[in-house]
Formats: C-alpha cells, structure tokens, sequence
C-alpha cells in the first residue's frame, strides 16, 4: 500500500490490493475550464472539504501557471491534514522546481509531472522527436525525484500514442523513479474496451509495472469518461483522477462523485473499495457549484437534483412501499437530506444558527449577523422558507464578503410601455454613487446602469435564471458570466426580486473580475 493510502475505519475486510486512491483534480483541471475560476478563498475552502472527505490525493493547482495558482497550492498545503497535495508541472526545470516550492509546506506533497507522447503533440505541439519525449521524461521525472519520493508521472495524450512509444515511455518514466502513471484519455476519444487493454497491456508489458500504481485520467469528450476510468480500474489502475461535478476541461473529467458511488454501489462486480465518506459527496457537489458558478445539470447521476426525485405514480408508490424498488442507494448515503421548511419570521437566532450548522455551514459572528438580517428580510417576504432558500442565501453573503462593490438599492420599471428605466445605488469602497438608465427591458436597464457607475469592457457571454424552489414567491437564482482579455468571471445572485438578483450576479462576476484584475496590475480597474 503506498503511503497515499489511509484505509477508513471499519475497512479491515477489505485487501488493500484493492483500494482505489481518489486524486481530485477539480482545483486543477477543472479550474483550468472557461468561467470556473476560483478565488484564493474559494480554492481553500474547497481543498478544506475535500480533505475532510477522504479524498488521498488533491492537486491543488499549477504552480508554474501564476503567481495565484502558486500562492493556493502553497496555502493548501499549509493546511491539508490528511490528503496529498500535489501541483502540476510541465516536463521543464523550473515547472518542477517552482512546483517543489510550492508543496514544500505539505505534510504529504507530490509533484506531477508530464508530456504530450502521441506523435500529434510530438509533431505539432512540442516538434520533437520520440528520443527526445523519451530524454525529457527522464529528466523531468529524476528532478522531481530530487525534491520528494513521491512523484507521479502523466502521458499526456496516451490513448493517441502508439503502443510501443508509450510503454517505452512509462518504462523509462519507471526507471527515473516515478511512484505512479498516468494514463490520461486527454481528449476523451477511448472507449471502455479500448481504455482496458490500454492498461492491461501496459502492466502486463512493461518492466517495472508491478512497482508502480496506475492511474486513470478520463476526459467526458463523449461522456464515457466515468465508464473508462472503471474500465480502467478493472483492467489494474489503482488511482481514479476525477473532479467534483465532472469539472474540467471541455467536456470535463469524470465525476467524483459518480466514480466513488459506482465503486460502492456495485462492489460485487467491481470488487474495490475508496476512502471517500461519501455522505460529504451532496456538500461537496453544492460547494463548487457555489464557487464556481456552474449549476449542476438537474438529471446529473447522484448530485443532481433529481437524481432521487420519483415522478411517476408507480414509482412513487413502489418507493413509499419499499425503498429498494427504485432506489440502488439511499438518498442519506450521499448526504441527501430531505428538503424542509425552515422557519419562519417569528424563527429567532438560536434555530437559524442551528440551521446552518445542519447544512454544512460555519459563519464567523459578523457573517452570521449579515446572514440573519437578510433571513428575516427574506421570511417577510415569502411565506415559506426552505433549506435551499437558506443555502442561496448564505451562499451569497459568503462570496461577497470581501467585494468592494455591493449593490445597495433598486427600483425599476418595467412593463409593455417603456421606456424601461432602472435607478441603481452602488457602494464602492464605502462611497455610494446612485445611476438611473434606461435600456432594451428591465435587465438591460440595470446592467447599464452598472456600466455607468463602474466603466468597463466586459463582454456578457452568459445570463441565466432559475427558481430556487417552487412556487411564485420562489427566489430567483441569477447566473452571469462577464469576460474581459480572454478571462471570464461567473457571478450568482439570489432574490425573491429577479432584477434585484440580476443585478446581484452581474456585480458578483465584476467583483470577481476586479480581484483578479487587481492582483495583475495592482492600479485596477476602478482605481484608473
Ligand atoms: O488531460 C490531461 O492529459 C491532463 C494532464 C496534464 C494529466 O490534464
Ligand atoms: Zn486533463
């Protein structure tokens, strides 16, 4: 068992032999996807719950990529209590060294290093020829070897790379002292058979195969990036890389949250077992759908939201008779819990609190404080106050907490007369500057008037709404991505007022767009 491995409590049945180690790369590749950039704070917070949740292995970032992805790996290695973490490093001297610099305060770290083999990457990516990839895995491996024993070794573009070249590959990777391989489907072009031999072919040819644990790497380019990984894991890998939500470039990676459940779910014909506490899975799934602003797809396998909703009248009625006649898992294994209604304005602080702590979160007295305000404004307003009110609620407060601007007061006109007005108030660093524009509807008004009182160049590539829960008095979620010189900022906003949450989201993603703004050129936007 490699030092990756911490077998949980209640698992001495289980061999060893065959543990899956999670490697969560949702703070890696899938941060690295258009509009999921995460905040300092928000990547902490992330790696905190995926530490918490068994994950073994988090790659937290690529250092070499910025002095922000630096300064989070380096954090979260300062923090993790039991994961590994691990950055990121091209096949290049300084990828390597800076990345040892950065895992350097981890309990655990490892570096995780890697090179495009198939003769597209070779020809066109990289021009070089095969003896040349075959000298820098060498390299590149034995450096990272130099800072720790624990350094895993990625094929990029392996499921495209000819055969023979790719276990020459992963040999001379073994010989520099790689601890484990990974075969990455960087494109997600395998299928399940193919993704099998491929490992099969590669333990069973290679010398030095049985000293090194293998690892998967599924891209969803044609959603079979979860069935390849246990294709994988079955054929011998060890080591499942997969992010929450299947975050990740393009199509994205596979799913945690699906990989774990599956292993779990159907152990009888895949005989593994992981460390994941799988009732942290629901949080998991909601928190960086929070973070990053991408809503989990409804129908979306064990975190969507209907992934244990029964429609149909005989199933509903199969399930109320017994669980099992539609169900494979329970709700509660995954941390479902059934939506209840809260309170209500008469709820005082000490049930609000307990509230919170019951959906997952801790709130510093100052935020608890904001939080409860904003209940009470909210309980006048609607009947009803459900869980998922709460949750898009302190959703809110926590992510603007440090944004220097806020929305303070609107009031709109709206209707088939026109012309649309919106009067807008703004505080900006404590100061307070009041707008009113007109535009192409009630949205368009607002979002000028945004524009007047903050100039600026984004571009607006996404505006979505939905309800957070039923009814007409539901709060409406907003979704607004923003993008300026090629990043993209994703913004949420919550009200029982849609404008009022429209505006909320489209200052969300400025703010966002400001810090990092800030961080590059340190006379930011508004400063100028
Ligand atoms: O998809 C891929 O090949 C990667 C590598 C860097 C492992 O993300
Ligand atoms: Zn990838």
């Amino acid at each position: 068992m490699s030092s990756d491995q911490k077998k949980p409590k209640g698992a001495k049945t289980r061999a060893d032999k065959d543990r899956v180690v999670i490697f969560d790369t949702t703070l890696r590749d899938g941060e690295q996807c258009p509009g999921a950039t995460m905040t300092f704070d928000e990547k902490l917070e992330v790696a905190e719950l995926l530490d918490e949740m068994g994950v073994d292995i988090i790659e937290a970032g690529f250092p070499i990529a910025s002095q922000g992805d630096f300064d989070s790996v380096q954090e979260i290695s300062r923090r993790a209590k039991n994961s590994v973490i691990c950055g990121l490093a091209r096949a290049q001297a300084k990828d390597i060294d800076i990345c040892a610099e950065a895992i350097k305060p981890a309990k655990r770290g490892r570096i995780h290093t890697f090179i495009g083999t198939s003769p597209l990457h070779r020809q066109y990516q990289m021009s070089i020829d095969e003896a040349e990839v075959l000298s820098r895995v060498t390299a590149s491996v034995t450096r990272a070897r130099s800072y720790t024993d624990n350094v895993e070794w990625s094929a990029m573009d392996a499921t495209r790379t000819e055969p023979d070249f790719l276990c020459r590959c992963v040999e001379a990777a073994i010989k520099a002292g790689a601890t484990t391989v990974n075969i990455p489907d960087t494109v997600g072009y395998a299928t399940p058979d193919e993704f099998a031999g491929l490992i099969r072919m590669i333990v069973e040819r290679v010398p030095g195969a049985d000293t090194v644990i293998f690892s998967t790497h599924c891209h969803n380019d044609l959603g079979l990036a979860v069935a390849n990984s246990l294709s994988g894991v079955v054929a011998g890998a060890r080591q499942v890389e997969c992010a929450i939500n299947g975050l990740g470039e393009r199509a994205g990676n596979a799913a945690l949250e699906e990989i774990v459940m599956a292993i779990r779910t159907r152990s009888d014909v895949m005989p593994f077992w992981t460390g994941i506490d799988t009732t942290m899975l629901t949080r998991a799934s909601k928190l960086v759908s929070r973070v990053t602003a991408f809503p989990v797809q409804y129908n979306k396998a064990i975190v969507g939201r209907n992934a244990f909703a029964h429609e149909s009248g005989i199933h509903q009625d199969g399930v109320l008779k017994y669980a099992g006649t539609f169900e494979i898992m329970t709700p509660e294994s995954v941390g479902l819990k059934e939506s209840s209604l809260v309170m209500g304005k008469h709820s005082g602080r000490h049930a609000f609190r307990e509230k919170l702590k019951e959906l997952g979160y801790e709130l510093g007295d100052n935020a608890f404080e904001d939080a409860f305000v904003r209940f009470k404004a909210l309980a006048d307003r609607k009947k009803h106050v459900y869980d998922e009110d709460i949750e898009a609620l302190v959703d809110q407060e926590i992510a603007s907490a440090h944004d220097r601007i806020k929305v303070v007061a609107l009031t709109v006109i709206a209707g088939t007369g026109g012309p649309q007005k919106a009067t807008l108030t703004l505080d900006i660093d404590g100061k307070q500057q009041t707008h009113e524009s007109t535009g192409d509807g009630p949205v368009d008004a607002t979002f000028r008037a945004i524009k007047a009182i903050v100039p600026h160049e984004a571009r607006l590539p996404l505006y979505q709404v939905s309800a957070v829960t039923e009814g007409t008095d539901a709060q409406a979620e907003v979704l607004v991505r923003l993008e300026a010189d090629g990043k993209t900022a994703t913004g949420r906003g919550s009200d029982t007022d849609t404008m009022v949450a429209s505006a909320r989201a489209y200052v969300s993603a400025l703010n966002k767009l400001l810090a990092r703004e800030a961080r590059r050129k340190p006379e930011s936007m508004l400063a100028s």
